[in-house]
C-alpha cells in the first residue's frame, strides 16, 4: 500500500507522536511518502487563477504542488495530521488545500480520488477537534474522496508531548493505534452519495456552460478530454 501523509505542521510535538503512532502500525511493506507544511509548501496561494484558466503547471508554486498532488494521487491511503488552531486546522494546511481546488468536483477532478481512503488526525488542548477535522474534511469530499474517518485527541493535561503524564500518553497511542490497525489491509473505497451526487451537479453544470462556449475553458475541455461531458 502506498499512503501520502501530510503533516500540517513542522514541529516534532503532539501532532508528530499522534501521527508516528498511527504510521508505526502501517510502516511494515508500505511505502509511505510525507510532506512537512510549509517547508514543502512555503506559498500562500496568490489568487493568480492560472490553474483554473490555464493549468495547474502555470501555478508560480507549481513546483511544489505538483508533488504534493502526485504523491496523493498515487496514494491507496491519505493522512492528513494537523493540530487545532483557533479552532480550525492550521494556516499552512489550508494553503495546501486552497492550491487544490482546481481538483474540485466544480473544475477538473480526478477520478483517482474516487477510490482513495482517508484520515485526518486531529488533537488539541481541548475538545473542539471539529472545526479542524472538517476544514480538512469538506476539501477531501470535493476533491472525490468518500471514505474519510476523523479521529480527535483532546490532550487535555497540556501542549508539551513530554509534559504529558504517561498515563495520557498512553490512551492517545492506544487510540489511535487502534484506528490504525483498520487501515491494515489495502482497500478501495466504494463511491458515496455524497460525493456521487457532487459529480452529477457539476456534471450538469459543465454540460451547460460548455455547449454555449465558442472557445472550451480548460475545465470544460477536460471535461470533454475525460468523456464526462458531450458537445
Ligand atoms: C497558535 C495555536 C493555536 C491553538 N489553538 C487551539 C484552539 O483553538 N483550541 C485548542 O483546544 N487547542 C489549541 N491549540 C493547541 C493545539 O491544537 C495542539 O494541541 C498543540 O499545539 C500541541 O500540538 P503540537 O505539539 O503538534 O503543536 C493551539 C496551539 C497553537 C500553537
Amino acid at each position: 500500500m502506498n499512503i501520502a501523509v501530510i503533516n500540517g505542521t513542522e514541529i516534532k510535538g503532539c501532532t508528530y507522536h499522534i501521527k508516528e503512532s498511527f504510521l508505526e502500525i502501517l510502516r511494515d511493506g508500505n511505502e509511505i511518502n510525507e510532506f512537512y507544511l510549509p517547508k514543502d509548501l512555503p506559498h500562500f496561494c496568490c489568487g493568480c487563477k492560472n490553474c483554473f484558466f490555464k493549468g495547474e503547471q502555470f501555478c508560480p508554486h507549481a513546483e511544489y504542488v505538483i508533488p504534493i498532488w502526485e504523491s496523493i494521487l498515487n496514494a491507496d491511503l491519505l493522512v492528513f495530521a494537523s493540530p487545532v488552531y483557533a479552532l480550525r486546522t492550521t494556516a499552512q494546511m489550508k494553503t495546501l488545500l486552497d492550491h487544490l481546488c482546481v481538483h474540485w468536483m466544480v473544475h477538473r477532478p480526478d477520478e483517482r480520488m474516487f477510490t482513495k481512503r482517508a484520515v485526518i488526525l486531529t488533537n488539541a488542548i481541548g475538545v473542539f477537534n471539529g472545526g479542524a477535522q472538517k476544514d480538512i474534511a469538506t476539501s477531501l469530499s470535493w476533491l472525490g474522496v468518500s471514505d474519510i474517518k476523523k479521529l480527535g485527541i483532546g490532550l487535555l493535561e497540556g501542549v508539551i508531548w513530554d509534559e504529558l503524564s504517561d498515563k495520557r500518553k498512553n490512551i492517545i497511542i492506544r487510540k489511535v493505534k487502534k484506528t490504525a490497525e483498520k487501515y491494515k489491509k489495502t482497500c478501495i473505497s466504494r463511491k458515496k452519495i455524497k460525493v456521487s451526487m457532487k459529480f452529477i451537479i457539476s456534471k450538469m453544470m459543465h454540460q451547460a456552460i460548455a455547449k454555449k462556449e465558442k472557445t472550451l475553458s480548460a475545465d470544460n475541455q477536460y471535461w470533454v478530454d475525460k468523456g464526462w461531458i458531450k458537445l
